[in-house]
């Protein structure tokens, strides 16, 4: 397929090189231009771009960047082709996001981005930590394959986002509507726990909307505290360590 990329960052890249890896023609884009994008992301033959370009001419654009910079792409995004699938990484952090009064009074993180930027996404590869992405990995079938949720209104659409997530080396999870997709915000029982699909279904059923932004905020003031940058990840295995105690 033609995918467009916009973010290079540190699941931009991952993305960018599992996908063309894995056959898609594959352009990739940050809000700096072609030059700047990291080597490794162009490793197996994706095209660095500009971002207008990355969502031209694509059967699939990729939304990987931070959540707050999406209304002000709505412009560049309406040159995407109308059937292209819209697929968002993003998670709301108020440290980095700037406090958004819609979120904090309650509203689904993946609503908000629809309504932003005027198109429906499907949410998948937010709640899967960047080195465990970049690392963990491994072939259908695998056992402990590591599962990532993937919500979506259109069932088309969600279907092809999961395609695409095993095809990053990982079982796509059906979460079902946007409107349930908080079950896979930061905080909750399945968010970057490295979970398989098994245990991910219980861990969707498991969560509890109220409880998400308490425990977000306590996961990255203890992240912060370790690695001493609220922006900075962490390693996998402290990063998973620290989720599932305090999301589960
Ligand atoms: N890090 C994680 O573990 C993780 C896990 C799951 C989901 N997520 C979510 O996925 C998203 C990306 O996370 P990340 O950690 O990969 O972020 P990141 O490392 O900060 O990278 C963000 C990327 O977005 C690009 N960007 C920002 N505004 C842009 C614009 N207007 N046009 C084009 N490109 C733009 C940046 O380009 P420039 O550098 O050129 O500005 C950069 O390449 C975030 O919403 C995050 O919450 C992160």
């Amino acid at each position: 397929m033609k995918i467009g990329i916009v973010g290079a960052g540190n699941i931009g890249k991952t993305l960018s090189r599992t996908l063309s890896a894995a056959g898609h023609e594959v352009k990739i884009a940050n809000s700096r231009g072609p030059e700047t994008i990291p080597s490794e992301a162009v490793a197996t033959g994706a095209r660095a771009v500009h971002a207008v370009d990355a969502v031209r001419d694509v059967e699939v654009v990729i939304l990987s960047m931070p959540f707050h910079r999406m209304p002000a792409f709505a412009a560049a995004l309406a040159e995407a082709p109308a059937d292209a699938v819209v697929i968002d990484t993003s998670n709301y952090y108020p440290l980095r996001d700037q406090r958004i009064d819609a979120i904090e009074a309650g509203e689904v993180e993946s609503v908000w981005v629809t309504e932003q930027i005027g198109r429906p996404i499907v949410k998948a590869w937010n709640a899967i930590g960047s080195a465990s992405f970049a690392d963990k990995g491994a072939p259908k079938g695998t056992p402990g394959r590591i599962a990532i949720p993937v919500a979506a209104d259109d069932a088309d659409a969600r279907a092809l986002g999961m395609m695409l997530v095993d095809q990053t080396g990982f079982d796509g999870v059906d979460a079902g509507p946007l409107s349930q997709s908080w079950r896979q915000q930061p905080g909750a029982p399945c968010y970057c726990t490295d979970l398989t699909s098994e245990e991910m279904h219980d861990a969707l059923a498991a969560a509890e909307k109220e409880r998400l932004p308490k425990r977000r905020d306590l996961s990255a003031a203890v992240i912060a505290e370790r690695v001493g940058d609220a922006s900075t990840s962490p390693d996998s295995e402290f990063g998973v360590r620290i989720t599932r105690a305090i999301f589960m």
